[in-house]
């Protein structure tokens, strides 16, 4: 491959994970081994279906699958380039319970199981709210990492040891669709 062939490659990934952070208005950063433990921990112990919406790199969901065979994970990314090397980083991982799937979790049709993780941005979390509220069962947990769902009242808030954030915890009550959680 010449200079110039990686230099246009390069630029093309670049332009791409800006554009879609962009669009999405959230950035691929990924959660690093402190955090994703912290979050892994509030999960039930209870074999169960767990999405991370936003799955970016694969790191937090990889981790969950790896360290919870007994559940299924589904990890939803829209941004090409995290989702390519997502999806390489889990067929070369060989974890039969993990899934990554492509789509705008805002759009698509997805069951998002009983337990939902995200690291997402302040100006989608309302957008968030409302779709987990239309998707998601009574008894189901979200674990949002930094950002509030507005409207929703947390039945925990935990700040987190390795990094500045909280975490937000929300359990869902009623009938799918008249959430909010409480
Ligand atoms: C901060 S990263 C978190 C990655 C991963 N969950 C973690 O904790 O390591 C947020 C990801 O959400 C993705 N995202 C944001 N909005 C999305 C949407 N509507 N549909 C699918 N992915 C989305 C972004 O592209 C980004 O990769």
């Amino acid at each position: 491959m010449t200079e110039i062939t990686l230099l246009v490659v390069v630029g093309v990934f670049t332009a791409l994970i800006i554009g879609y952070g962009i669009a999405l208005r959230a950035v691929p950063m990924p959660s690093l081994g402190a955090a994703r433990r912290e979050m892994l921990a509030y999960v039930p112990r209870e074999s169960c279906a767990i999405t991370d919406i936003g799955s970016g790199w694969g790191d937090m969901a990889m981790d969950i699958a790896r360290k919870r065979p007994d559940c299924r994970v589904l990890g939803i990314e829209y941004s090409p380039v995290p989702w390519t090397i997502s999806r390489i980083r889990a067929k070369m991982a060989h974890l039969p319970n993990l899934t990554i799937r492509r789509g705008n979790f805002l759009k698509t049709v997805f069951d998002p199981g009983d337990v939902v993780l995200c690291f997402l941005d302040p100006r989608i979390m309302a957008d968030v709210g409302q779709m987990l509220a239309t998707r998601m069962k009574p008894g189901g947990i979200v674990i949002s990492r930094a950002f509030a769902i507005p409207g929703w009242q947390a039945f925990a808030e935990i700040p987190m040891q390795g990094s500045s954030d909280r975490l937000y915890i929300y359990r869902i009550t009623g009938a799918a669709s008249d959430a909010p959680a409480r």
